[in-house]
């Protein structure tokens, strides 16, 4: 009797636990909430985070405040919104390296598939081949010859082990068949103005980061990884129109939040995710800096998963055939 006087209170006492969750989770948020972007402010993932999180902000009533935690090629800041309360106070806007640092490290200090929850794909970048404004190569051909010639001595600027610099970079080399010495940042706001100072030769970054420096001419661009030419970089060649036929990379960004953050939460994050990728703003600067936001379809918790999940079985055999790995 006894037992099941207690079983009853237990009961009891979960619904009401389960009842206030809904409840918190309906008035969410009732003050600001953190995103953390894993690499330096200034750079790519920065700016496409802020630009939503102003726009989500507005319509979530509350302030979407930006920590940047950059630092071993994403996935230091990973780690901190893997560790964050479930409660939808912190979360994580994250690119492709989500799935290729699964591959690249032989340990993580969360599972990438198993630590979050997911609100949306955000955005998916293309990558543009640039280097410092006086390099001497003209175009992808000579740049290949230069760096082949030269491999001892020629520097590639990447965000660290897991960044999207750092695959594009990877893919380039075992392309050309030539390794050269990897400079590492936080993030390639930090490395655009070395490359810019002329601190290291060359860079594979987003065109969130570089296109306004290509167009004034700060830094010289070579070869677009995509398979048209960009409608706001039109002068500059894809890497296939210059022989490698296959060298194509888009870097897609996704909103994550901690493992057992309530749906209600997700829900109403993804939501507002979606609003936020039709705001005209958004629409603007996204397409000045060759970019588009992601579909309504695809700024949801499904197509995110599915994509983490299709992008680590495709670039899992790339990373090992490359033979490159972190500790
Ligand atoms: C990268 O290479 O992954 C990015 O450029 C990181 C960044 O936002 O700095």
């Amino acid at each position: 009797m006894v037992g099941r006087v207690f079983k009853i209170a237990a009961a009891g006492l979960g619904l009401l636990a389960l009842s206030a969750g809904v409840a918190a989770a309906q008035s969410y948020p009732t003050r600001n909430v953190t995103v953390v972007v894993p690499f330096s402010a200034g750079g790519p993932t920065d700016t496409v985070t802020r630009l939503v999180a102003e726009a989500m902000s507005r319509d979530l009533g509350q302030q979407i405040v930006v920590e940047n935690v950059g630092g071993a090629g994403g996935t230091l800041g990973a780690a901190r919104v893997a560790k964050a309360d479930p409660d939808g106070y912190t979360l994580l806007l994250h690119h492709i390296g989500m799935a290729t640092s699964a591959t690249l490290y032989r340990k993580l200090p969360y599972e990438p598939l198993n630590a979050f929850e997911y609100v949306g794909l955000v955005t998916d970048v293309p990558m543009v081949i640039v280097s410092k404004p006086n390099w001497e190569p003209t175009d992808l051909k000579s740049l290949i010859e230069y760096v082949k010639a030269n491999k001892d001595t020629v520097t590639y600027a990447n965000a660290g082990i897991g960044a999207a610099s750092h695959l594009c970079g990877m893919l380039f080399m075992s392309a050309i068949e030539t390794e050269v010495t990897t400079v590492p940042y936080k993030g390639t706001g930090p490395a655009l103005t070395d490359l810019m100072g002329g601190q290291v030769d060359f860079m594979c970054d987003q065109t969130t980061n570089t296109t306004n420096q290509i167009k004034s001419g700060k830094i010289k661009a070579y070869a677009t990884t995509t398979k048209e030419r960009l409608d706001n970089l039109p002068d500059v060649p894809t890497a296939a129109e210059q022989g490698l036929a296959d060298f194509q990379v888009g870097i897609w960004h996704g909103l994550y939040a901690p493992k057992g953050t309530p749906k209600e939460v997700i829900d109403r994050l993804s939501a507002s995710l979606q609003k936020a990728l039709k705001d005209e703003n958004v629409v603007k600067q996204f397409a000045s800096l060759g970019t588009a936001p992601s579909t309504q379809e695809e700024a949801t918790p499904a197509a995110l998963k599915e994509k983490l999940e299709s992008e680590i079985k495709r670039w899992e055999p790339v990373i090992k055939a490359a033979g490159q790995y972190a500790d």
